[in-house]
């Protein structure tokens, strides 16, 4: 028998980086197929453009040149014909010229997912012991990506439109106050139907976020990252600009949009804006992870803008998830409209894929609690609100809030799905009720 070995020498940030907490409620949702999943934040399978993509891909190939171009290993920054298309997309939606935002191009680097790009600007300007400052809550998957590059969390309160400034300028105040402030390397944001909240950051917020964070730059620069995930899905009246397009000499705001949400996140597609002196630097990192996305892929998304395909599926898009929006905010009203109100309600968002709820505070959504507990015993799931905060050590962590997620499931599926959770919030509430009534004491409460 051989000796046993040692264990490995796992890396500093293998240490710090742990299973992304959505995995375990994507596992037991493929398990228990009858178990609806407010929690997954899956688009509508329904409306994915296969037929779409079966046309597109057809076309690449017939063509032989073109077909084996697509085939061949790309550029690190992505295909030059794309990142020119999708500059000019993003110039449309803001309503403004590239040369007024002193961009071209070659500032639009293209990723396998945003998610890449987000976390690249992260590597190539966090060190451990860094700050980040975020919304309260905040997109978990980047929350724990900060982590695991060792830097902590300073949160910023939001209310209905969306991270507000003064309390902005207070944190960065508080920084400055105590020599911090050199540690702040980003400010993220997501300021379009946010993750896990569904709200959008106000117009009037926009310019004010990038004057404060200019303001607190003179001594070391803070990038700002828009994370515009779900800008394209807004369903009702007219999105707002980018924070990025208030920006006339692209110094500072880092803007990332994708593929995934407006067209099939399966092609795994995300791309950025970015100032000039971050350009180099993250694809010196890309392509140390890939040294390029798909080329296939780029190629087959640049006909779909080309053709208008990208255009129609997104306008079929908006429209289907509004239906699916006033489904679960419909359902909402009829199931917990008369609970506890004052201390329960939501969010109304305009767009995007979520609506935040908030239940009396001493209700737990937490996973290893009644609540959670309750709901699968019900057949129902959601993202528990505890993992969409921090890590901000300041902070104590809220338990009594959830993520839904009207993206993947049916309108049918919303109805019976909420109806389920109002079941299990009921339920845990009456069973507080009963041990108050037999005086338990209030440590001892679930
Ligand atoms: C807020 C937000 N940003 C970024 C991403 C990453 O998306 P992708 O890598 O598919 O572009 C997601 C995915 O769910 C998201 O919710």
């Amino acid at each position: 028998m051989a000796a046993r070995l040692p264990g490995f020498g796992f890396s500093g940030k293998a240490g710090r980086t742990a299973a992304q907490p959505i995995t375990y409620l994507m596992r037991i949702a493929v398990q228990r197929k009858d178990l609806i999943s407010l929690a997954a934040g899956l688009v509508d399978q329904k409306t994915l453009p296969a037929e779409e993509m079966r046309r597109l891909t057809q076309e690449l190939l017939a063509d032989e040149a073109a077909g084996k171009e697509a085939l061949q290993y790309g550029s690190t920054e992505g295909l030059a014909g794309l990142r020119q298309a999708l500059l000019e997309h993003v110039c449309k939606l803001d309503g403004v010229a590239a040369e007024d935002l002193s961009v071209d191009a070659h500032n639009v680097v293209v990723g396998s997912g945003s998610q890449q790009l987000l976390y690249i600007v992260a590597d190539i300007l966090v060190e451990p012991g860094d700050i980040v400052i975020t919304e309260w809550p905040s997109y978990f998957v980047y929350t724990a990506a900060i982590t695991s590059l060792g830097a902590s969390v300073r949160a910023v309160d939001m209310d209905q439109d969306g991270m507000q400034l003064d309390a902005l300028e207070a944190v960065l105040a508080e920084l400055r106050r105590h020599g911090e402030l050199h540690r702040v390397k980003l400010l993220y944001t997501c300021d379009y139907h946010q993750n896990p909240t569904g709200i959008t950051l106000s117009q009037p917020r926009r310019q004010g976020m990038l004057e404060i964070v200019r303001s607190y730059s003179r001594h070391g620069r803070i990038c700002l990252v828009e994370d515009a995930a779900y800008r394209e899905l807004s369903c009702e009246g007219v999105a707002p600009r980018s924070i990025k397009s208030f920006e006339r000499d692209n110094a500072q705001v880092v803007l990332a949009q994708t593929f995934s949400k407006p067209f099939a996140p399966g092609l795994r597609a995300g791309y950025a804006i970015l100032p000039d002196d971050l350009v180099e630097p993250v694809l010196n990192q890309k392509g140390n992870h890939d040294f390029g996305s798909s080329n296939f892929v780029q190629h087959l998304l640049l006909r779909a803008m080309r053709s208008g395909i990208y255009a129609r599926h997104v306008a079929m898009l908006r429209q289907r998830y509004r239906q699916k929006r006033d489904a679960m905010l419909q359902a909402l009203q009829q199931e917990l409209g008369d609970f506890e109100p004052g201390k329960t309600f939501w969010t109304r968002p305009g767009g995007g894929l979520y609506v935040y709820l908030t239940l009396p505070e001493w209700m737990d959504t937490g996973r290893e609690g009644p609540l959670f507990r309750a709901a699968l015993a019900e057949g129902v799931t959601y993202v528990p609100g505890e993992y969409c905060y921090g890590p901000d050590p300041r902070r104590p962590v809220p338990k009594n809030h959830m993520r839904l997620t009207f993206g993947t499931v049916s309108e049918q599926a919303i109805f019976e799905g909420v109806a389920r959770l109002a079941r299990a919030i009921k339920k845990v509430s009456r069973s507080r009720a009963r041990q108050v009534a037999a005086g338990v004491r209030e440590a001892e409460l679930p």
